[in-house]
């Protein structure tokens, strides 16, 4: 039985990527930062932990808990918007979003992608078009592109580091899927969005490692 471990798993897309590999027969180790989230994930079938991705001693337990795992596919999906008007930045403002989105990510990757090169398996983080230098089209939600640009460089690091060991390591474009964060009007429903996000994490191969890709696979310029 393959192994997929959600980092972020409490609602929206994590919880939709939970809910479909459970459905296919997959270990699911999931992670959500309030119980009542953990017990849902429980009655999903998946082995729940507490995470608040934001706080260090947590991600390092964490580490712990994955020692001696092998993980095919592992996604790092907990991520934070932030504020919705592009006036001046508040310094709260701007620590939550680089906190939640690239800090997170600079000590948990590191302690998720050894067990997923044992797998010789990938793994996915869940970035933005928003976070595209080179498909910039627009400033509006500018702390959040900064933030998802910084998860990008994150991203090549790992895929440097790990993808000589086995890791095959991709920062991914969801759509703009209907969540608490897409909003209702949004383009895609969660369900396809995932269904696309598995399939396409399934079917890369290694040369795919350090790339930036559309849910459906297709590339897009960092
Ligand atoms: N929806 C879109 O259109 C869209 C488009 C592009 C990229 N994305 C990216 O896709 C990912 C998932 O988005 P979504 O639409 O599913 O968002 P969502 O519905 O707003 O869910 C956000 C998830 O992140 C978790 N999270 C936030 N801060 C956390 C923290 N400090 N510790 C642990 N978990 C934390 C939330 O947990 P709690 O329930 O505990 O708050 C929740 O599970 C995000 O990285 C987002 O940037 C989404």
């Amino acid at each position: 039985m393959p192994t997929a471990l959600i980092i972020g798993a409490s609602r929206g897309i994590g919880r939709e990527l939970a809910r479909q590999y459970r459905a296919d027969g997959w270990r699911v180790i999931a992670t959500a930062r309030k119980q009542q989230d953990l017990d849902e994930l429980g009655q999903l079938g998946a082995e729940a932990h507490a995470l608040d991705v934001t706080h260090a001693d947590a991600s390092a337990a964490l580490g712990l808990t994955l020692d001696g795992e092998t993980i095919d596919s592992a996604w790092l999906v907990a991520g934070l918007y932030g504020p919705r008007d592009d006036g001046f930045p508040t310094q709260d403002d701007f620590d939550s979003v680089m906190h939640t989105n690239v800090l997170a990510a600079m000590r948990l990757l590191p302690i998720v992608a050894p067990q997923v090169a044992a797998a010789q398996g990938k793994l996915g983080v869940l970035s933005s078009r928003m976070g595209s230098i080179g498909a910039r089209n627009s400033t509006i939600g500018s702390l959040y592109r900064a933030s998802k640009a910084a998860l990008n460089s994150v991203l090549r690091d790992t895929a440097l580091t790990f993808g000589p060991q086995g890791a095959t390591c991709v920062a991914f474009h969801p759509g703009w899927v209907q969540t608490d964060m897409g909003g209702a009007s949004a383009a895609m429903n969660v369900e396809d969005s995932v269904r696309d996000l598995r399939a396409t994490l399934a079917s890369i191969t290694p040369d795919a490692n350090g790339t930036f890709l559309n849910h459906d696979g297709d590339p897009i310029p960092w």
